[in-house]
């Protein structure tokens, strides 16, 4: 089975341009999960932009699925994340300014800090996933310092995915390949959507959960939350 995680920035986008508290990000929460989400995802970014630091002791409070937090593991950000103590932490090597994460770790040339960092989040309970490109050695080096699961970045997939499917997804099928050889539990995020997310599910081996946001939130403006997320759902099934 593959859990869906709604990733809810862009809900907390909409309602930071006006500075108040509509749309509620709480109640979008609760009420994704009661639609069918099996966990709800953010990413708060060092500039706020989105989700902010403040929004995450009321979010702990209420997800009653699984509670996953993204992003750079600055000091800012395991410090509050040591706090709340989501179920996963999704290590991601974000620069700050960064539009949205584009590319995962090189998990081998930065094995001594995710050791650090990945032991210091199990230690207080939480799953670790690192975030990598679908690439057979950078899930053997997520394998080796210690991560629960990698989270495969599918933009390049998504991107050339309508040209041909089969070849969009083939590095994807070979690093899921290693990643169940290895015993390192599979997630994976970024552009899918309703046309490719069913192929990406049926063709990548063990696939645990997506976290999807920003075509699922687009979506949801069309058909509603509850439609979208069961739309959703309904390819994963
Ligand atoms: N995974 C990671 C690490 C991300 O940074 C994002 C975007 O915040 C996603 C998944 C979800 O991507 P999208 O918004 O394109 O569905």
């Amino acid at each position: 089975m593959t859990r869906l995680s709604v990733n809810i920035n862009k809900v907390a986008l909409i309602r930071n341009a006006r500075g108040e508290d509509l749309p509620n990000l709480v109640q979008v929460a609760k009420d994704c999960e009661s639609f069918g989400a099996e966990g709800i995802t953010v990413h708060p970014r060092p500039d706020e932009r989105h989700i902010k630091y403040s929004d995450i002791p009321e979010l702990k409070e209420v997800v009653s699925t699984e509670f996953n937090i993204e992003g750079n593991p600055t000091d800012r950000f395991m410090e509050m994340v040591l706090k709340h103590k989501p179920h996963q932490a999704t290590l991601v090597p974000d620069k700050p300014g960064a539009l949205t994460s584009d590319s995962g770790w090189d998990t081998i040339s930065n094995a001594e800090f995710l050791k650090e960092v990945t032991a210091k989040l199990q230690d207080a309970g939480i799953c670790v996933s690192i975030f990598v490109n679908a690439k057979p050695e950078f899930v053997e080096g997520a394998k080796a310092v210690g991560a629960d699961r990698i989270e495969f970045y599918t933009g390049d997939f998504a991107r050339s995915f309508h040209i041909n499917p089969e070849e969009a997804v083939k590095a994807h099928v070979e690093a899921a390949k290693k990643a169940n050889e290895v015993g390192i539990g599979i997630n994976a995020g970024h552009d899918l959507n309703l046309d490719n997310l069913r192929y990406y599910k049926e063709s990548v081996p063990g696939l645990l959960e997506v976290s999807i946001g920003h075509a699922l939130i687009s979506d949801a403006l069309y058909y509603g939350f509850k439609n979208t997320i069961q739309m959703y759902r309904a390819k994963l099934d």
